[in-house]
């Protein structure tokens, strides 16, 4: 899954998806709940132009439920329709559904209007790697494989999935780069697992997570590490972990101590905790 971003890959990838894009009625931009704004493609915006578009906040199961709220409001202030879902456990799905719906309402009005009958409404799944899209397209589509829409002999058709009388499904979602620019963000990419572990340094994210966690979260540590509130909050995010290394009986294995830290907060054993902030974008 490990994907390398070069030029030539980002150019293909957003024309892929520009390709797709008048095929559709609605795009859905699936984001990851922990980090809704570091997990979006920088040129989002300009890919989608005009198309009316959803945000879907997948894996909130492993979010910060409060922050996640915030940030919907936060998006549909922006005047674009969010909802937070879980395609792991198929929680949200309905409700993006009636949003999608609602989004295409007015148009399907006047459509009937000239006499024109309803149809399903097309959707296409647009996001960077690992954000949930199979997952989500698994969920949509379940057992229900059916394909219409197919053209016999015409080898690169798309293919379109039904989800149900109401909704197709593009077969393949539109994978997009991640951010590069800022540091922090790559660095919750990794974090989160988005970005894959090869190309980054566990100590260096583990110092990111325990820096954050001293600021926001003391206890969670406390609890976790066996530390005490003390350690927690009167040390560098260095010797933190120093302490935290020894309390794991890893001498000094900082990588592997690092890796454990990483490894908790993805399986939410570090509680649910969202590292992007609303203040990050509305004080810009
Ligand atoms: P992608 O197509 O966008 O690349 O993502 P994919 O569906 O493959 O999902 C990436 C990982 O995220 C998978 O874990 C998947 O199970 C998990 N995932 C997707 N949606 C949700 C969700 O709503 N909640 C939770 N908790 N997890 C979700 P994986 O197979 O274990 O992959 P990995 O952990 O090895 O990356």
């Amino acid at each position: 899954n490990i994907i390398q971003w070069f030029p030539g890959h980002m150019a293909k990838a957003r024309r892929e998806a520009t390709e797709k894009m008048h095929l559709v009625d609605v795009v859905i931009e699936l984001v990851d709940a922990r980090i809704p704004e570091s997990s979006r493609n920088p040129m989002i915006n300009e890919i989608v132009g005009n198309k009316p578009r959803i945000i879907a906040l997948n894996k909130s199961d492993l979010a910060d439920s409060e922050v996640t709220n915030l940030w919907l409001d936060y998006y549909e202030s922006q005047n674009i329709p969010a909802v937070a879902i879980d395609s792991q456990h198929n929680k949200g799905l309905r409700k993006l559904q009636q949003r999608i719906q609602a989004i295409m309402a007015d148009y399907f009005e006047k459509q009937k209007e000239r006499g024109v009958k309803p149809r399903a409404i097309r959707l296409m799944i647009l996001g960077i790697p690992n954000v949930g899209k199979s997952t989500l397209i698994n969920r949509f589509v379940g057992k229900n494989q059916a394909q219409t829409g197919n053209k016999p002999g015409v080898t690169k058709a798309q293919r379109w999935l039904k989800i149900n009388k109401d909704f197709e499904l593009l077969d393949t979602p539109g994978i997009l780069w991640p951010k590069f620019e800022d540091p922090n963000v790559g660095t919750k990419l990794g974090i989160t697992g988005a970005i894959k572990d090869t190309l980054l340094y566990m100590d260096d994210l583990a110092l990111f997570l325990l820096a954050y966690y001293q600021e926001n979260h003391v206890d969670i540590l406390v609890n976790r590490y066996n530390v005490t509130q003390d350690d927690v909050l009167n040390n560098t995010p260095v010797d933190l972990l120093i302490k935290i290394t020894e309390k794991m009986n890893l001498r000094d294995d900082y990588e592997a101590a690092s890796q454990r830290i990483i490894f908790d907060y993805r399986k939410n054993n570090l509680g649910s905790v969202t590292l992007d902030k609303v203040e990050q974008v509305t004080n810009e």
